[in-house]
């Protein structure tokens, strides 16, 4: 293990329940908001892959580990992905938080010893999607965005939820694209990874 981790694992080993040492992990982090979030998420992601009665586990693996990242500061995530040799994009320079999937993805495989490609791919890009999405990549994507608890509910949320129950994940996908994308002057970035997976999700759904 990198010892870029080092801090983050101190009294933690695994215990192979992956549920079990996510929560542990968040604990002894003091990331309890973030293990209520990731639980969220899970339990979504279940549900979504259960409606398309595929098997469950790599969804669920995926959504546990999708923001364990989170324990590392906003501030110096771009700094440690750097230490740590993570393949940067210039625009993902502009924004410490932009590279807040690749470093879970980095962790899945330091601290948890993941090794399964779809799961990993899945995590790599649960904020940004990005083309031809596995599956699981697919269910993470939209779970990690319907399950907020957001007050107030959002229209494109509930079109979203509309679409996932009608089975039509990439109609719900691409809602979720278009909403970030109709805001691109206001934001700090838009990933070129959804840049292009909307692009391609257009030619698909219409
Ligand atoms: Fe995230
Ligand atoms: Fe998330």
């Amino acid at each position: 293990m990198n010892k870029q981790f080092d801090q983050y694992t101190n009294g933690f080993s695994l215990s192979g329940d992956l549920k079990r040492d996510i929560s542990l992990f968040f604990t002894i982090n003091e990331d309890l908001r973030t293990l209520e979030h990731t639980l969220d998420v899970t339990a979504e992601a279940h549900r979504i892959a259960d409606l398309f009665t595929i098997d469950p586990n790599q969804v669920i693996s995926a959504s546990l580990l999708h923001d364990i990242s989170n324990v590392i500061p906003v501030s110096t995530m771009l700094d440690v992905a750097k230490e740590l040799s993570i393949e940067i994009l210039e625009e993902e320079n502009k924004y410490n938080r932009s590279v807040h999937q690749k470093l879970s993805m980095f962790m899945a495989k330091d601290i948890f010893g993941i090794s399964d490609r779809e799961i990993l791919l899945a995590i790599e890009s649960h904020t940004t999607y990005r083309a031809q999405a596995s599956m699981t990549a697919k269910i993470l994507f939209v779970a990690d965005k319907i399950s907020w608890k957001l007050p107030g509910e959002h229209p494109h949320l509930i079109e979203m939820r509309e679409r996932v129950n009608n089975l039509e994940i990439d109609k719900a996908i691409l809602i979720y694209l278009n909403y970030i994308w109709e805001q691109r002057d206001k934001l700090k970035l838009v990933h070129p990874w959804l840049i292009k997976a909307r692009e391609d999700l257009i030619k698909v759904v219409y």
